[in-house]
């Protein structure tokens, strides 16, 4: 199945096969992630259209509360349904990156 992701004003193609943080980075999206295993939780974000299936896999950095909020983690989050529409990350990218000290 393919899907469509509406995130920062873009609509970027997407596919279950995937799971969301590498669709929005195929597309070149800066988005901040860390340990890509759901443990972290700086790659969250609020999922405010669509669904998301994490496999085998649990959003161990997201409380129930966050859950019941619409948080997701898109590290291991595939889309379900054709469509799906993200917030902002909570945790965005740093703009620059220190290079020396
Ligand atoms: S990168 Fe750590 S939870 Fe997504």
């Amino acid at each position: 199945m393919s899907s469509q992701i509406d995130v920062q004003g873009q609509v970027l193609p997407a596919s279950c096969e995937k799971p969301l943080l590498d669709a929005l980075q195929d597309a070149g999206v800066t988005w901040r992630e860390s340990c890509r295993n759901g443990v972290c939780g700086v790659c969250a974000c609020y999922l405010t259209q669509g669904k998301v299936d994490y496999r085998q896999r649990q959003p161990h950095a997201l409380t129930a509360e966050a859950i019941e909020a619409g948080q997701i983690l898109p590290c291991i989050a595939f889309p379900s349904s054709t469509h799906l529409t993200l917030d902002a990350p909570l945790y965005p990218a740093p703009e620059t990156a220190i290079t020396s000290l």
